[in-house]
């Protein structure tokens, strides 16, 4: 396994990108828009310039490593020849069903296709190609290049083989996988996100501000960043979509997304990526709090 695709250059995807690359692995980076490539691109430039900084690769590895990246805007171009694929794309599940649609056809039937996804069913996605039982979910946590765990997800079909395979490459990467069964959320978010959407009840009744809330938790339960600020960094609207995937999923309230959430997604407040969610992120004050959380 050297050749890797990786779909979608967005807050996971050029994390990922990034990972495979800094371990020697050749990645062709697919994403539709360009604009989001050149972004992708720039933001591993810029991680990869802060591990320099710090000391913890060379300047020649940073070079290897954006070498062994290449950006395609065509699907089908980026995967051919592809040992594994990870879907990185939007969270939705129409798109991602669309994708593994065209995977299936422009892919050789031994290549593992994984997905990224945060709580969309390993199965459903499965079910639209001829061999399901190489469909995996590769969970990785954001930011990639920092945080080890990867949450291995095996679909009702993925064959032992294919999850033995990527646990292996997992290591290889230097992360630390976790095996669990395919149902809504899976373990991570079936566990955080009724968390952070608490938070954003508590902030919706006023029982507190997002300072307040986001200090008790840190300070108080010893987290590295509150629950606003790390729904400000996953994106709300990927916290929106996983939620409404576990409320569909198991058909219970407590799961149903805070309708401040709501609103602040309806309104294009998606947290760092856009530039304000609970917090600012004017470009000044992005820098700072990213550099932040890569010191
Ligand atoms: N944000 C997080 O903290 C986090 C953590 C773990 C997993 N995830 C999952 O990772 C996936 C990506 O999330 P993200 O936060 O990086 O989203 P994002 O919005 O930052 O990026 C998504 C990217 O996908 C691209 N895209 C959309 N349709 C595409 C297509 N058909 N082909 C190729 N590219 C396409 C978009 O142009 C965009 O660049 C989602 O499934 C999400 O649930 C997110």
């Amino acid at each position: 396994m050297k050749n890797i695709a990786v779909i979608g250059a967005g807050t996971m995807g050029n994390g990922i990108a990034h990972t495979f690359a800094q371990s020697g692995y050749t990645v062709k980076l697919i994403d539709v828009s360009e604009k989001s490539l050149d972004k992708g691109m720039a933001t591993i430039a810029a991680n990869l310039d802060r591990m320099v900084a710090k000391g913890t690769i060379s300047e020649e590895d940073k070079l290897k490593t954006i070498g062994n990246i290449i950006t395609y805007t065509d699907l089908k171009d980026g995967v051919v020849g592809a040992d594994v694929v990870v879907e990185a794309a939007t969270e939705n599940v129409d798109l991602k069903l669309n994708i593994f649609r065209q995977l299936n056809e422009h892919c050789s039937h031994s290549t593992i296709l994984a997905t990224n996804t945060s709580s969309i069913s390993i199965t459903q996605i499965a079910a639209v190609v001829t061999h399901p039982e190489r469909v995996i979910g590769m969970h990785f946590m954001n930011p990639v290049p920092i945080m080890k765990l990867v949450e291995i997800i095996r679909g009702y079909n993925t064959s032992s083989e294919v999850t033995k395979a990527i646990m292996e490459l997992s290591v290889k990467l230097n992360k630390v996988p976790v095996e669990v069964n395919d149902y809504p959320g899976f373990v991570a978010n079936r566990i955080l996100m009724p968390m952070i959407n608490e938070a954003i009840e508590t902030l919706y009744n006023k029982v507190a501000g997002v300072y307040e809330i986001d200090t008790v938790m840190k300070l108080g339960m010893g987290q590295p960043m509150g629950p606003l600020q790390l729904a400000d960094f996953i994106g709300l609207d990927v916290c929106l979509a996983i939620l409404n995937v576990m409320h569909d999923g198991f058909k219970n309230p407590k799961y149903a997304p805070c309708p401040l959430l709501v609103n602040m997604v309806r309104a294009g407040k998606l947290g760092v990526k856009s530039g304000e969610g609970f917090y600012d992120y004017s470009e000044s004050k992005k820098a700072e709090k990213i550099a932040k959380m890569f010191a």
